[in-house]
């Protein structure tokens, strides 16, 4: 179990957009600051080594015990990210809130969509949510509109969950804009050590332009899905914490940006790996990397074991980048933590065992799913894209005929792509016949990886977890196992949501 592994597409998150900890934007800190700095370039310098800060939490409003009750408006809103320049984003209640209840409650968010003229909606991504409360692009809420989302957080589904907007054509913006906000169910007995602490660092992307603002997607962006200038982890540029020599911590890592390829390692410390997308692993495995894909999400224990500096750090990692302009990958510090020389109090063990996972059991379906890209030009399909302006997308005005395709098809509204039966097991396989790593989400459920094939060579993963999102490198087929346990229209699609904006979405209606 101390085997140090690779954990190649391990953990699943898509969110995006800036986080905005520090996004304590207030009209006197904007009118304190008179004197404008000078413009130069078009990244401007984020400040380093600020004191890492904690997302907002949503209060519960509620007095019953077992409600989570509160309010979620989406507004525009503006967070200044270097000095003297205000970048305009969008928030929900002007940050980026952190929602934590517990496993038995029951939620109910009154929502209220204050983005000036476009739909939007919450999606509840990996959570168990009825069909009808998950945000789907078929729901929106209107500019200046409302709705409640109800639903129950039932026994063991303690994880790390998070939510965004998924309205029709305009999940990427609304995204990278800054709406993205996370939501951790809590068990009823947690078997991590509560001394560890419980740490979220959600990780964004921010590009912005030397006036603060933040530019439309390239080509190149519609083509890999857009990456910034700068990763951000709870909104600020490599933040700094405290640790004790010998202190373990608990973090969970979010990877909420649009397309960001996260390959991850900590330098001066280890790290265990104690959950995935759907809550804790069975047992905890030592890592000395891992990759994480836009939505994907992973828990540690990161054991501060040196004195000094230790950095979480980016790898480069070849997610098979189209065109120029592969953006440098490695060498990104995402967080740095000044450990003492002087010794922490002794800290419990973590326990060898976490929980016990059930395997799916055997497949009465098998449903295939192959991912292709076709680039206009180079396509023997001839029909020009139509710009997919029927969507309302507003992707800038010719993707030049790109289209991302599952099953040789693009994403209908109207259209449904599968019909299942709640309860079921099924087999899906997910081939990939593109050149680029597309990250496979599925709505309404967790899901079971049962192998991965690429050239021929099998390999199951090294242990069993809960995943709503999955890799799937260029080249490879994953076989996964899931059961859909509520009724209703679910998404899948490529989690680059620029990706999914362009397509590579479908429906399977399940069938109560
Ligand atoms: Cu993270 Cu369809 O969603
Ligand atoms: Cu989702
Ligand atoms: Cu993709």
């Amino acid at each position: 179990m101390h085997r140090r592994t690779f954990l190649a597409g391990l953990a699943g998150l898509a969110v995006a957009g800036p986080a905005a900890a520090q996004m304590k934007h207030d009209m006197s800190s904007m009118s304190g600051h008179g004197n404008t700095m000078p413009l130069t370039g078009t990244n401007p310098v984020l400040q380093e080594g600020q004191p890492l800060t904690a997302l907002p939490r949503l209060t519960n409003q509620s007095a019953v015990p077992g409600l989570f009750k509160a309010e979620l408006a989406a507004e525009p809103g503006f967070i200044r990210f270097a000095e003297g320049l205000d970048t305009p984003v969008l928030l929900y209640n002007s940050t980026n809130p952190v929602i934590e209840a517990r496993e038995g409650d029951k939620v109910e968010i009154r929502f209220k969509n204050g983005i000036p003229g476009e739909p939007t909606t919450i999606h509840w991504h990996g959570m168990p949510v009825p069909a009808d409360q998950d945000g789907n692009p078929g729901d929106p809420v209107a500019p200046g509109g409302e709705r409640i989302y109800a639903f129950d957080l039932p026994e063991g589904s303690a994880a790390s969950y998070w939510f965004h907007p998924h309205p029709h054509g305009l999940t990427a913006e609304q995204v990278y804009r800054g709406l993205a906000g996370v939501f951790i169910v809590k068990p009823k007995d947690d078997p991590i050590p509560p001394e560890y602490g419980d740490t979220v660092l959600m990780l964004t992307d921010l590009r912005i332009a030397a006036d603060g603002t933040m530019p439309e997607s390239t080509m190149a962006d519609l083509m890999n899905g857009r990456i910034g200038d700068h990763v951000l982890t709870n909104g600020q540029k490599n933040p700094a914490m405290a640790a004790a020599l010998g202190e373990k911590r608990r973090f969970r890592l979010y990877n909420a940006t649009n397309a960001r390829f996260l390959r991850l390692r900590f330098e001066n410390a280890s790290m265990t790996v104690i959950g995935t997308d759907g809550g804790l692993i069975e047992a905890p495995v030592a890592v000395d990397e891992l990759l994480l894909t836009p939505a994907e999400r992973i828990e540690l224990i990161v054991s501060f074991d040196k004195p000094g500096a230790a950095k979480l750090t980016t790898l480069d990692y070849e997610r098979g980048w189209m065109g120029p302009g592969k953006p440098d990958e490695a060498g990104m510090v995402l967080l740095t933590a000044n450990v003492s020389e002087e010794a922490a109090a002794a800290m419990p063990p973590l326990p060898a065992k976490l929980r016990a996972i059930e395997p799916l059991g055997s497949p009465v379906v098998t449903r295939r799913f192959v991912l292709t890209e076709s680039m206009g030009g180079m396509d023997n399909d001839s029909t020009p894209m139509q710009g997919m302006d029927h969507s309302g997308m507003s992707m800038p005005s010719g993707s030049m005929g790109m289209k991302f395709l599952i099953n040789g098809a693009s994403f209908e509204m109207n259209r449904i792509d599968e019909v299942s039966k709640a309860g079921q097991v099924e087999l899906w396989e997910i081939v990939n016949d593109a050149d680029m790593d597309h990250p496979f989400h599925v709505h309404g459920t967790q899901f079971q990886i049962l192998e991965h094939e690429k050239d021929g060579k099998v390999t199951a993963p090294s242990y069993r977890a809960w995943k709503d999102t999955v890799n799937i490198v260029g080249g490879e087929t994953v076989r996964i196992l899931l059961r859909q346990d509520l009724p209703g229209p679910r998404m899948y699609h490529c989690h680059i949501l620029e990706h999914e904006q362009l397509g590579m979405m479908g429906i399977v209606d399940v069938q109560a």
